[in-house]
């Protein structure tokens, strides 16, 4: 039977007022990589999409989520992880979100100060709650630093308790190649040389594919 991969992609927006968001720099290149390989390998997918250009294509296997905020990505990622066999959190989620929406457009003349002070609140961690509730689901996360890349990975991947988690740098925002290293949780590391995205996504579908395969037969 088909293994099933739940792919979250994108930014996420999270609305100071109707027309004010903050975000993260996220172009969505390197999850439509994720999904198209993982179609190629013919795997059943279901991605749930935050706010991006990107366009990904029809195909009777791919079920499509679009989301706006974290707290929307959340839940449709619990809605659907039932359904899935390997989850893979490409999605740039933001860590925060303002406390309050305002109804309507915050005005200059309403605040009347040079500075503004925003009050964010913590956003649900997505990826640490599939890991909770993981049973033999194997659970792939994403690091991207600007400063110790290798050790911050390590410590998530812990912390988050994930199978693999793929430690990139900064410059790999909206490139079309990456040079990530793939860090699995025994310790195993695999350094992948600069190449496409499409390249390094068929790289982390085949290691969950093979890591789902071990962990279901013991
Ligand atoms: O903690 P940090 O955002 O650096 O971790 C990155 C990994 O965690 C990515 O795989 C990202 O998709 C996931 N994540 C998540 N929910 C959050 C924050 C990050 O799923 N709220």
């Amino acid at each position: 039977m088909a293994n099933t991969i739940l792919i979250t992609l994108g930014p996420t927006r999270e609305y100071i007022d109707p027309v004010r968001f903050i975000s993260n720099a996220s172009s969505g290149r390197m999850g439509k990589a994720l999904v198209v390989e993982a179609l190629k390998q013919k795997c059943n997918v279901i991605v749930v999409k935050g706010p991006s250009d990107i366009d990904i294509s029809n195909n009777k296997k791919c079920k499509i989520v679009d989301v706006i905020s974290a707290k929307d990505m959340f839940l449709a990622v619990k809605k659907n992880l039932k359904f899935a066999d390997i989850f893979i959190g490409a999605a740039a989620v933001s860590d925060y979100r303002p406390v309050k929406i305002a109804k309507n457009k915050i005005k200059k003349k309403d605040i009347g100060f040079d500075t503004i002070n925003l009050k964010l609140i913590k956003n649900p961690d997505i990826i640490k709650y599939v890991a909770l509730h993981k049973g033999k689901k194997i659970v792939v996360g994403f690091a991207l630093e600007t400063k110790n890349l290798l050790s911050y990975a390590k410590t998530k991947l812990k912390e988050k308790n994930l199978d693999m988690i793929v430690a990139n740098g900064a410059k790999t925002i909206s490139s079309k190649d990456s040079a990530p290293t793939l860090i699995f949780k025994d310790g195993k590391i695999k350094k992948l040389k600069l190449t496409s995205k499409e390249k390094v996504a068929k790289e982390i579908i085949n290691e969950s594919i093979r890591i789902f395969k071990t962990v279901k037969t013991c």
